[in-house]
C-alpha cells in the first residue's frame, strides 16, 4: 500500500489434506482470510504458488479461475453475503444458474441442499425473513449445491450466538464425515477449532504452529 509494504503471507508452506477438516487460527490481520482466498483462487500472490490436484491455479485466467471455482470450490462467509430480494431456493439455485445447470435440475439440486441443512420448510422465505443461524445455513447449502471439493469458509460462526455456531459446526462436521468434503475453516471459535482434525495458528503471515489431533 503505497511506500509501506504488508507482507499478508510470509513464507507459508502448507499442504492442505484431502478430506480433512483444517482450522486457521490467529489474531486479527495476521493473514487467516488472505490464506484462504489465495487457496479459493479469490486472490493471487504476488510470489508463489497455489495447487489445486497439482494444478497451478495461480496461473489461471480470470475466466478459467472462475469456471474451476464454480465446479470445484464452495465459499460460506461470515456476514452470509446472501442476495435479499431472492428468496433462500433462488439464492442457493445462483450457482447452479452459472453453471447452465438446466432448471428442473437446478430446483431439484437447490431443495435437496436445503433438505440436507433442514430448511426446507423455509424455501420460499427471502433472506430478511429468517434468522441469522438460518441465513448461514442457507450460505452452506448454496456452497455445496454443487458438490464442491472443497469448502473455504471465513468466520462461519461469526455472527452467530454459541448454540447457532454449535449446529452450523455440526452440520460442516456432517458433511465433511459423510460426504467426504475437505473443509478449510478460519475461525476466532476455539470450539470450532478443538473440532477439526488439524489446527493452524497463523501470526505476522506466518504460519507459527501446526497440530493434528
Ligand atoms: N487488499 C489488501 N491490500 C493491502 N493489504 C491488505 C489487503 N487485504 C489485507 N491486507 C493486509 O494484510 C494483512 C492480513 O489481512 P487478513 O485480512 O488476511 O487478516 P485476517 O487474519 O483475516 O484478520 P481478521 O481476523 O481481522 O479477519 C493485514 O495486515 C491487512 O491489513
Ligand atoms: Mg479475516
Amino acid at each position: 500500500m503505497g511506500k509501506s509494504i504488508v507482507k499478508a503471507l510470509d513464507e507459508v508452506d502448507l499442504n492442505i489434506i484431502k478430506g480433512e477438516l483444517t482450522a486457521l487460527i490467529g489474531p486479527s490481520g495476521s493473514g487467516k482470510s488472505t490464506l484462504l482466498n489465495v487457496t479459493g483462487g479469490l486472490v493471487k500472490p504476488t510470489k508463489g504458488k497455489a495447487k489445486i490436484r497439482n494444478k497451478d491455479i495461480t496461473n489461471y485466467s480470470e475466466n478459467d479461475l472462475c469456471l474451476f471455482r464454480r465446479n470445484n470450490i464452495g465459499f460460506i462467509f461470515q456476514s452470509f453475503n446472501l442476495n435479499p430480494t431472492l428468496s433462500a431456493l433462488e439464492n442457493v439455485m445462483m450457482p447452479l444458474i452459472y453453471a447452465r445447470v438446466k432448471q428442473d435440475k437446478r430446483k431439484d439440486m437447490a431443495t435437496h441442499a436445503l433438505k440436507l441443512v433442514g430448511l426446507d420448510d423455509r424455501k420460499s422465505h427471502k433472506p430478511g425473513e429468517l434468522s441469522g443461524g438460518q441465513q448461514q445455513r442457507v450460505s452452506i447449502a448454496r456452497a455445496i449445491v454443487n458438490n464442491p471439493e472443497i469448502v473455504l469458509c471465513d468466520e462461519p460462526t461469526g455472527n452467530l450466538d454459541s448454540e447457532t455456531g454449535k449446529e452450523i459446526l455440526s452440520l460442516i462436521t456432517k458433511m465433511n464425515k459423510e460426504n467426504k468434503v475437505t473443509f478449510i475453516i478460519v475461525t476466532h471459535d476455539i470450539n470450532v477449532a478443538n473440532n477439526c482434525d488439524r489446527i493452524i495458528s497463523i501470526h505476522d503471515g506466518k504460519i507459527i504452529k501446526d497440530e493434528r489431533k
